[in-house]
């Protein structure tokens, strides 16, 4: 979410009606040179009203190139959202910029948020040299990419399901030439559980619709007999983010306590990513795991 200075509705004034305006979100997605327009719940604006709106953003804001308006929530399997095309050139590819590193991405055929780049650093400086690192859920590959970067990770095992994202991943490793210490995967991250084995140190687990559902395979993919860590993302209802917190916690220490092979864990950090509706957040949860042999 990029906060445009007082909000996208400051360039809007006096061009639209306070009613259009007020039916814009005031916060848009900003990725590369594509701005992403949505409008709130509920709110009925014609599209012809939208691409004015669009074709004024894009007179203030030169450095975006593309505007589209996203008809979708992010949905399905793989991530994904569909759009409208608004003002600007027609396409829905990029290269967004974060930390350094470059990003090739299609925002219509891979997910992509500019506002997990926070997050993305934050794992990035806890990899420890030499350390074995599965991405389950790697996408275009920002945080396998960053951990490369910003770590002397020995291997960053990086798992994509969707083929678009698998390419744009191999694309991007290329890009910002991490050469082979990124190995980009696809396919289901359940079924390369059994192939990376007691190989991890540190296992992400970026997909929170769905994260439950992987807790085993990543715990299979941990080294026995040490610490090894896992960065659980998941979805809670909460009405602070305290509350939602404490939600994520006990159902991550309950769904912990039922797998065989986890002897003893610890949630040593816990924080809310973001806000992603009315009362609903985004949790990551850094549960330290030993694990028994066998
Ligand atoms: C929320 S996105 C996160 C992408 C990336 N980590 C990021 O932050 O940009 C989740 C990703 O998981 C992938 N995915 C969904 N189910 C999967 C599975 N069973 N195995 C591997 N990848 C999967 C989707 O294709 C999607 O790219």
């Amino acid at each position: 979410m990029i906060h445009v200075k007082g909000g996208i509705s400051t360039l809007l004034k006096g061009e639209l009606s306070d009613e259009e305006i007020a039916s814009i979100s005031r916060s848009v997605d900003i990725i590369g040179d594509i701005l992403i327009l949505k409008t709130i719940k509920g709110a009925t604006i014609s599209e012809q009203t939208l691409k004015k709106a669009a074709r004024i953003i894009l007179d203030k804001m030169p450095y975006v190139k593309v505007i589209l308006y996203q008809t979708t929530p992010v949905d399905g399997i793989y991530r994904v959202r569909k759009f409208k095309w608004l003002a600007g050139e027609k396409r829905t590819v990029t290269i967004h910029r974060e930390y350094g590193c470059s990003f090739y991405t299609d925002v219509e055929k891979a997910y992509f948020s500019p506002r997990l780049s926070f997050e993305r650093k934050r794992i990035a400086d806890q990899v420890s040299a030499m350390e074995i690192v599965v991405n389950m859920f790697a996408g275009v590959g920002c945080y396998s990419i960053l951990i490369a970067k910003f770590s002397k990770a020995a291997v960053i095992y990086s798992i994509d399901i969707n083929p678009e994202a698998y390419l744009y991943m191999v694309r991007n490793c290329k890009l910002n030439k991490v050469g082979d210490r990124v190995i980009p995967l696809m396919g289901d991250a359940a079924c390369f559980s059994s192939k990376l084995r007691d190989e991890a140190d540190r296992v992400l687990m970026p997909l929170p619709s769905m994260a439950y559902d992987f807790l085993e395979n990543a715990v299979e993919m941990l080294k026995p007999s040490k610490r090894a860590i896992i960065h659980f993302y998941d979805f809670q209802y909460g009405k602070s983010k305290e509350e939602a917190l404490e939600k994520a916690h006990a159902k991550l220490e309950e769904h912990l306590r039922r797998i065989k092979r986890v002897k003893d864990f610890e949630i040593v950090f816990k924080r809310v990513v973001r806000g992603t509706g009315p009362h609903w957040w985004q949790c990551v949860l850094d549960v330290e795991i030993l694990k028994c042999l066998n």
